[in-house]
């Protein structure tokens, strides 16, 4: 697999599948993986982790009855097209969450890759990336999603898919997830369809035209999000009258009871 420009596009049989009872962490597994040599769109799941991690650092509370996965892609695009990727991501995931919900249960992406349902946190996803020593980019895609516990992981509100009438077990919603990922990463195409996939981003996406917070690494700005751009950068309307576009930072939406920054 390569997002090259000239490679094939994805297909399901790009993909495979590892479930473990139990792990560290299922990036730190796919990135170990990759440092032996693994294939590019190995997913590993697993029921429990013991050292999970979130973005920033944080910790990942990943106790039995949530869905732990990821997906290890080694160079899945040119080094400049990545930064689209966590778009991409969002809409899969996306997708397979709201294939398994009730209906009218409106599921929602928060820039750049959370996913919300009545404005509550279900799902986090932590992309990261190592340059392995035989050369090469592997990037691994980390998805946590509340089936069935919530925990608190103290800076959103958050709510599990139980919490809105879904019935799926965490490995009904992981094949969901895998055909999901394997349709919408073909579509992007090692980042040259980032345009459709931008499309869909903004049709699910929560809170544009409102009023938000983004939390960037050393201080906090406020405006109106204005939606994002054609490569994904979030773009900040400020009461000054400018506009901002945010590569990285956690945003709070002001319609969702978040607690403050
Ligand atoms: C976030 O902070 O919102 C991102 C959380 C990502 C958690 C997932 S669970 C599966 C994978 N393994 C990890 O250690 N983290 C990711």
């Amino acid at each position: 697999m390569s997002g090259s420009g000239s490679a094939r596009r994805l297909t399901l049989d790009d993909f495979r599948h590892e479930a473990l009872g139990e792990t560290g962490s299922t990036n730190s597994e796919c990135l170990e993986r990759a440092r032996n040599g693994a294939l590019s769109g190995l997913w590993i799941t697993a029921a429990r982790q013991t050292s999970g991690r979130g973005r920033r650092g944080r910790a990942w509370a990943s106790e039995p009855g949530n869905l732990y996965a990821s997906l290890l892609l080694i160079d899945p695009a040119p080094l400049g097209r990545l930064p689209s990727l966590p778009l991409a991501v969002a809409v899969a995931v996306q997708a397979a969450i709201a294939s398994v919900m009730p209906p009218g249960v409106d599921v929602r992406v928060k820039w750049p890759n959370d996913i919300l349902v009545d404005g509550r946190k279900v799902c986090g996803i932590l992309v990261e990336s190592e340059t392995l020593a035989a050369g090469g980019q592997a990037v691994v895609i980390g998805i946590g999603i509340n089936v069935a516990v919530a925990p608190d992981h103290g800076l959103y509100p958050v709510a599990t898919l139980r919490d809105f009438g879904c019935a799926a077990s965490p490995d009904e919603l992981f094949a969901h997830l895998f055909r999901a990922m394997a349709v919408v990463l073909g579509d992007w195409d090692g980042g040259q369809g980032i345009a459709p996939v931008i499309e869909r981003w903004r049709s699910v996406a929560g809170g544009i035209g409102e009023r938000i917070t983004v939390n960037l690494p050393d201080r906090a700005i406020s405006g109106r999000f204005a939606g994002i751009d054609d490569t994904g950068l979030l773009k900040l309307d400020l009461d000054d009258g400018g506009t901002r576009l945010i590569a990285a930072g956690d945003v709070f939406l002001m319609s969702s009871a978040v607690r403050q920054p």
